[in-house]
């Protein structure tokens, strides 16, 4: 099967040509209403992006919206993958995502060639897979979930097959613990949640002792064992808005922050700490190749562009489709919007 394309090809526009003096929020809000364009944005990019976005969410809410869209045009600010997605699921817009190398660790780890033997390897198991992963290997799955759904989705799948998870073990790990399921466990993880250290976490549990601990589930079982609270990114978010406590230490890609602190300034928010102590370490490398200019270029240029064969497409639409059926009694959030309102689920 024909792998995704991009269109151009990486690196064949440079940001340099902008003008320095252009008002590039100005110029991206004509170019989205002139090209009927929706912003989607993770919560792992830089502030100023999720205030640009029209809906800023987790994967499973972003997967949603980019079905669900009436807009002529998709610009996806994450990773590569969820721009994927997003044209998977509606393959008659345009999908633009604003740097065509924002990858992502996971999804380098799983090769499709090397994912195929692995489930020739175990013909009986049921191929459960993280939406973190190509298209290609999405194509060779049963099932995809996001770190909202899996435990959901792994509840309902036959008692009696066996499951194979990738590509992340912690999760994988995580699932299978809750679900009390026999799993398999592709060998892959995300290099920001690997940064995150047990013993300097405990040292800022003794330095905060009334910090709560919320925890993406891609984290280390170390760093799980210390969370009062495990979920996905927009599971994070609502739990910290929730809860009556005033202080929280989070273990995920710290730029989550900034809807917390907007939604609820009165509270401190603490970055979880990398073997230095420090707090700089879980930074996405990926996530930050996506800047305002690039945002400003793609919407003009039309690029880049994410094209992908039809039978590559309507391979990984049936995991796709299978992962939103089974995950209809995960709520969707109303997500963060451009005017900043956060609303829990
Ligand atoms: P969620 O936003 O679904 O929690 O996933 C985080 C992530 O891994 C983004 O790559």
């Amino acid at each position: 099967m024909t792998d995704t394309v991009i269109l151009p090809q990486p690196g064949a526009l440079a940001p340099a040509a902008i003008d320095a003096t252009l008002d590039l929020e100005a110029e991206i809000a004509r170019l989205r209403r002139e090209r009927n364009a929706v912003i989607l944005a993770h919560y792992y990019q830089d502030g100023e992006i999720q205030d640009l976005a029209d809906f800023v969410g987790d994967s499973l809410d972003l997967s949603r919206k980019a079905a669900a869209t009436d807009a002529d045009v998709i610009v996806f600010c994450g990773v590569r993958f969820m721009g994927e997605v997003a044209k998977i699921l509606s393959p008659g817009k345009t999908v633009l995502i604003p740097d065509a190398d924002a990858g992502c660790s996971l999804e380098e780890s799983c090769r499709a060639e090397a994912f195929r033997a692995f489930r020739a390897q175990h013909p009986d198991h049921i191929a459960v897979t993280y939406i973190n992963c190509s298209a290609e290997v999405k194509a060779l799955s049963d099932v995809i979930v996001t770190s909202s759904n899996a435990e959901t989705i792994v509840r309902q799948l036959p008692a009696d097959r066996p499951i194979l998870f990738a590509p992340d073990r912690h999760l994988g790990a995580y699932i299978a613990r809750k679900t009390g399921r026999d799993m398999t466990l592709w060998p892959g993880s995300c290099i920001i949640h690997e940064q995150f250290s047990e013993k300097e976490l405990v040292k800022l549990k003794v330095r905060h002792p009334r910090a709560r601990v919320a925890a993406h589930p891609e984290c280390p079982d170390g760093i799980l064992a210390h969370a009062d609270h495990v979920g996905s990114t927009r599971g994070i978010l609502d739990y910290v808005l929730a809860s009556d406590a005033t202080e929280f230490i989070i273990a995920t890609e710290p730029h989550i922050i900034h809807q917390m602190a907007k939604a609820a300034p009165g509270k401190v928010f603490i970055p979880a700490p990398g073997a230095d102590g420090g707090c700089n370490c879980a930074n996405c490398p990926f996530m930050a190749l996506n800047t305002m200019e690039k945002i400003y270029l793609a919407l003009k240029n039309d690029a880049p562009r994410i094209e992908i064969p039809e039978e590559l497409r309507q391979a990984a639409l049936a995991p796709l489709t299978r992962m939103l059926e089974m995950s209809v009694s995960v709520p969707m959030s109303q997500g963060a919007t451009s005017s900043g309102a956060v609303h829990a689920a």
